[in-house]
């Protein structure tokens, strides 16, 4: 689309074009459950980054200067940041979920916005993240698995389709779109769509959003967003839904540089409660573009659309079980696999119980998963082509004489509970585990390790009689290599959407 059609509605379209044509600033986003923005901002410091923070976005720093891609740094390995554009880091507060609310993201992947919403819930209430690609699926899943989210339920399929049976308290569409915004990424061009995508893609937006309309309690709240700057996708979409389903605009003030929503567009009118979205800019925050409107659910007591909507929620939310619904195995089973998995923490790493206090263990395909969610809308949905592929994070396996094994993302996660059972690495020796070979070592060591390099644990270990050896899966060894050494690149996480 020819970015000229815009000059009559972008406000300093000078400022726009200047800011449009330069390459974008990193920026990231501090895992705020894990450190402290400060203390995170120390260290990146002490190894020569120069860092600014931004107004109006807690957690969020502009790198100014720095010696690698902060994508190499042990801070982007060990999951404590995520790199993310300045602009779509304004969508997770401006849905303003709370913990312990029930929360919806049915355009999820690679994770940016699920992963800062749950952060803001401090992991507690329940996530669920969903999208219909596999291949972005996967970049969700690594994203979650890193930060070491354990509120997060993710699931596979479109969203237009999403399971009726459970409400939200709040659920965000961030919708698939053409793209404008991320032209920084393309030297000031905007990406090409043909008209057959422009068509599917407007309709797609609708339907996904009067979907998350029908999906939210009365009360709740949605938030559409784009990172386009085409009326057609933002105020076009949303002025349809305003005139036909049970919602109300709600305005939305922004802690940070906007402009706000159009209501007339190349003789188009929008509903005029459109004013109340927001448009972000390049030249706003140094970022990327974006749209946001953020909608209230009102009561239609059931008028438009089968039961009222509290009542079709009543008893939809239920306990995560100890077992995977359709895993086959008895829940008394379960049950001694999570003690045996306790006591061999303990044992082995002097990690005891009361760190997973208040936390659930859920057993599938004979390993358990780590989770945080107090309840969950699973057992509500009605048999469609939807897929569950993980809740919370796989944390404990068990070989084949039945030993309990915590899984790399495990001990990561625990860090510094580890108190036993660690053995402190040079970095030629990490190395070397890295490559596959074997590190002799003075001490007298035994069994299962947790690896720890630079004062973090990296993986898990094993001593044998060779001496000691890494068990970190051969993808995840590459990308730590070259992390630890600064040579190289590592697998490229698609942090940003
Ligand atoms: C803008 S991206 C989402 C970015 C993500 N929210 C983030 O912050 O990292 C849009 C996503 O919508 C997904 N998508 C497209 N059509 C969909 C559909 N019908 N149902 C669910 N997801 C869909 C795409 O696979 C893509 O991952």
């Amino acid at each position: 689309m020819d970015l000229g059609r815009y000059r009559a509605v972008i406000p300093e379209w000078s400022r726009f074009l200047e800011a449009a044509s330069r390459a974008e600033p990193t920026v990231f986003r501090v895992r705020t459950g894990r450190i402290t923005p400060d203390a995170l901002a120390d260290r990146m410091r002490a190894q020569g980054y120069r860092l600014r923070a931004l107004e109006g976005m807690p957690a969020f720093f502009q790198v100014e200067e720095g010696p690698r891609p902060v994508s190499l740094t042990l801070e982007h390995w060990l999951g404590l940041i995520y790199v993310q554009q300045a602009s779509t880091g304004v969508a997770a507060p401006a849905l303003a979920p709370r913990p312990g609310e029930r929360v919806l993201d049915l355009c999820a992947a690679p994770g940016g916005k699920t992963t800062h919403a749950t952060d803001l819930m401090d992991d507690r209430g329940c996530v669920v993240a969903a999208d219909v690609s596999e291949g972005r699926l996967r970049g969700l899943l690594g994203n979650v698995y890193r930060l070491g989210h354990t509120g997060v339920f993710v699931v596979s399929g479109d969203g237009r389709d999403f399971p009726d049976g459970a409400l939200f308290d709040r659920v965000l569409v961030d919708a698939p779109c053409s793209g404008e915004g991320t032209l920084r990424r393309r030297g000031g061009r905007p990406p090409e769509q043909s008209a057959s995508f422009m068509r599917y893609v407007t309709r797609a937006q609708a339907a996904l959003l009067r979907r998350a309309v029908r999906l939210t309690r009365p009360g709740g709240t949605i938030l559409y967003v784009t990172c386009t700057f085409a009326p057609e996708e933002n105020e076009g979409v949303v002025s349809e839904v305003l005139a036909d389903e049970p919602v109300e605009l709600e305005p939305l003030s922004l802690p940070v540089p906007h402009a706000p929503g159009l209501t007339a567009f190349e003789g188009r009118r929008f509903d005029p409660r459109l004013e109340g979205a927001a448009r972000i800019y390049p030249h706003h925050l140094d970022s990327g573009g974006l749209f946001l409107a953020r909608l209230r659910r009102l009561d239609d007591g059931g008028t438009r659309g089968g039961r009222a909507a509290s009542e079709a929620d009543a008893g939809a939310w239920s306990r995560v079980p100890p077992v995977f619904p359709g895993d086959g195995m008895e829940s008394a089973e379960a049950e001694t696999l999570v003690a045996r998995a306790l006591e061999a923490l303990d044992d082995h790493f002097g990690v005891g119980a009361g760190v997973f206090g208040g936390m659930g263990w859920t057993a599938r395909g004979g390993r358990l998963w780590l989770h945080s969610l107090a309840q969950w809308p699973l057992e509500a949905w009605e048999p469609g082509r939807w897929r569950p592929l993980s809740v919370g994070f796989r944390a404990v396996e068990f070989d084949t004489r039945g030993r309990s094994r915590p899984t790399n993302d495990l001990l990561q996660w625990l860090g510094r509970v580890v108190v036993r059972g660690a053995v402190d690495l040079e970095t030629s020796e990490l190395v070397a585990l890295l490559d596959g070979g074997a590190v002799e070592r003075a001490e007298e060591l035994y069994g299962l390790l947790a690896l720890r390099w630079s004062g973090a644990v990296v993986g898990r270990g094993v001593a044998t009689s060779a001496g000691v050896r890494s068990e970190v899966p051969r993808a995840r060894a590459a990308d730590l290599r070259s992390v630890i050494t600064g040579k190289g690149s590592v697998t490229p996480t698609p942090d940003d959407d």
